[in-house]
């Protein structure tokens, strides 16, 4: 039921990035439900390689060395999870597989928790690991050494032994930002942004939900190419035939964020006015202001260009009534 809309330039670009051999990190970064996760799976599923799929929301590893293993299955299981994965349509991995011994003494301390990994990345074919979520780590308990000691090893299998290729897929910018400097991987990586649909790809999925022109021009308007909100307003016209519901979700994104600022400073109410009207140059932000509307969901921040901008079309839309 659910339609998968355009992506034509970003599968472009992805596919071109993964038939080339691995020799850097791919950080894939946008605003939340820009549809990240969305495009990660499709890329997955059409790879002819393996996928190895890491979801560091439902994922919360403690210690390091099983931030990217899964302790491997006895024979039967392997078997059973090999014809599946040969003639069935799922190709999709959930970790690198080490023996549970092997585990043990990573656990302990006794063997590195890394160095088996590359063993077993040799006997993938062309394997692709996808971390998506990975802010989410920062809360798991692994502290800022190690998340370094993480991203060194993701340089390794990149761009040192290519033997793998990783995208790194997030929508906390400043979470991105701080890695790459602590792992010193400015050198090593590289960016793809996943924003908002085209306006065209809007316009023709309304016309095709049955919207006239007229309803289109004014979702795009409010909502822009934001996939998740434009499915808002689509189930709602499928059920009642009407677009009504675009000013109370204007509204209710105003009272959340006037609310947030009854709390705030004066500062982050300026910050708030300036994105109402586009966006900000990261010069003229304070750092706690900032860190202040990314994590309430206010603001987005493109750590390629430096830019603060409102999350949404329809957060901006919604700041404007503030
Ligand atoms: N290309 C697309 N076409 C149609 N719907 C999409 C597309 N991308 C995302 N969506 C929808 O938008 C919602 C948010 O997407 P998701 O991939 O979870 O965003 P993110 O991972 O960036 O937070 C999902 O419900 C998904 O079905
Ligand atoms: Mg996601």
């Amino acid at each position: 039921m659910l339609k998968f809309i355009n992506r034509e330039s970003e599968i472009w670009q992805l596919k071109n990035l993964l038939g080339a051999p691995p020799t850097s990190v791919l950080f894939v970064y946008g605003p939340k439900s820009s549809g990240k996760s969305t495009l990660m799976m499709k890329i997955a599923s059409m790879y002819p390689g393996e996928a190895i799929y890491y979801d560091f929301r439902a994922r919360s590893p403690t210690e390091l060395y099983n931030v990217l293993t899964v302790p491997r299955p006895g024979p039967a299981t392997r078997l059973k999870e090999y014809l599946r994965r040969r003639f069935g349509r799922v190709n999709i991995r959930e970790g690198i597989e080490v023996s549970p011994s092997k585990l043990k003494a990573m656990s302990l301390g006794k063997l590195d928790p890394f160095a088996p990994l590359i063993r077993a990345l040799r006997g993938y074919k062309r394997p692709v690991l996808v971390l998506d979520e990975i802010q989410n780590l920062k809360h798991s308990g692994l502290d800022r050494n190690e998340l370094s000691q993480l991203f060194n090893f993701l340089v390794t299998i990149t761009k040192r032994l290519h033997i793998a290729h990783v995208i790194v897929v997030t929508s906390d910018c400043l979470f991105v930002d701080e890695i790459v400097k602590a792992a010193e991987l400015e050198e090593t990586a590289q960016y793809l942004f996943v924003g908002d649909l085209p306006k065209k790809s809007v316009l023709d999925w309304m016309a095709e939900e049955g919207m006239d022109p007229a309803k289109a021009k004014k979702v795009y308007d409010t909502l822009g190419g934001r996939p998740y909100d434009l499915w808002v307003v689509v189930q709602h016209f499928r059920a009642a035939g009407d677009i009504d519901i675009l000013d109370s979700m204007i509204r209710r994104k105003a009272s959340r964020v006037r609310f947030l600022l009854k709390s705030a400073g004066a500062a982050e109410a300026r910050l708030v006015k300036k994105l109402a009207r586009g966006s900000v140059s990261l010069a003229d932000v304070n750092t706690r202001v900032l860190g202040w509307a990314v994590e309430n969901e206010v603001a987005f921040f493109d750590p390629v260009n430096g830019e603060v901008y409102a999350i949404s079309r329809a957060m901006q839309n919604a700041l404007k009534k503030i």
